[in-house]
């Protein structure tokens, strides 16, 4: 990793145990793309779209990349997550659970570089990429995210499923 992901890194996880680590998380990563270029000219290319950066029981923090014309599956975190984008685009569907055990798109956010977003425990959201290029950013959740017992979502029929490799590959949509 470069200094500067090693040193948001740090700060991330400094942060990540204190009381008022929602506010901190969201201070450090707008600073960090406050320049979203020179964010991400300091950053390696990484090989894979979802990379783990860092994990412990305290705070996941990751580096995600949405490729256009591709939505990520409905999912939940089960944990307060944190997105900052650097490059591209990213539209977030938000959806709550229907009466008929369904899922309702409730809303939509685009977040665009330099932007930075907080989603609560239970939120459910689908990401998509909304511009032409890859849409790169940094997530941060706050606490151990590949331990935790998540759900997709399949928006057919609003099934809960287990969150596995298996699942999301199979829920992936072309636009
Ligand atoms: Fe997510």
């Amino acid at each position: 990793m470069t200094d500067r992901v090693n040193e948001l890194v740090a700060r991330l996880r400094g942060v990540a145990k204190s009381e008022t680590a929602r506010a901190d998380i969201k201070a450090l990563l707008e600073e960090a793309v406050a320049d979203p270029v020179a964010f991400g000219d300091a950053l390696p290319t990484y090989e894979e779209d979802d990379v783990i950066l860092f994990e412990d029981e305290t705070v996941s923090i990751w580096h995600c990349r949405f490729q256009p014309g591709k939505t990520v599956p409905p999912h939940d975190h089960k944990m307060l997550a944190t997105i900052a984008v650097y490059r591209g685009a990213e539209r977030n569907d938000f959806y709550e659970r229907g009466t008929g055990g369904g899922l309702q798109k409730s809303s939509e956010v685009r977040l665009g570089a330099g932007d930075v977003f907080q989603i609560g425990p239970s939120a459910i959201h689908a990401v998509g990429c909304a511009s032409q290029e890859p849409c790169c950013g940094i997530h941060v959740y706050l606490g151990a995210l590949t331990k935790v017992d998540r759900s997709l979502f399949d928006l057919s029929d609003g099934a809960a499923l287990r969150f596995t490799d298996e699942n999301y590959l199979r829920l992936v949509a072309d636009d």
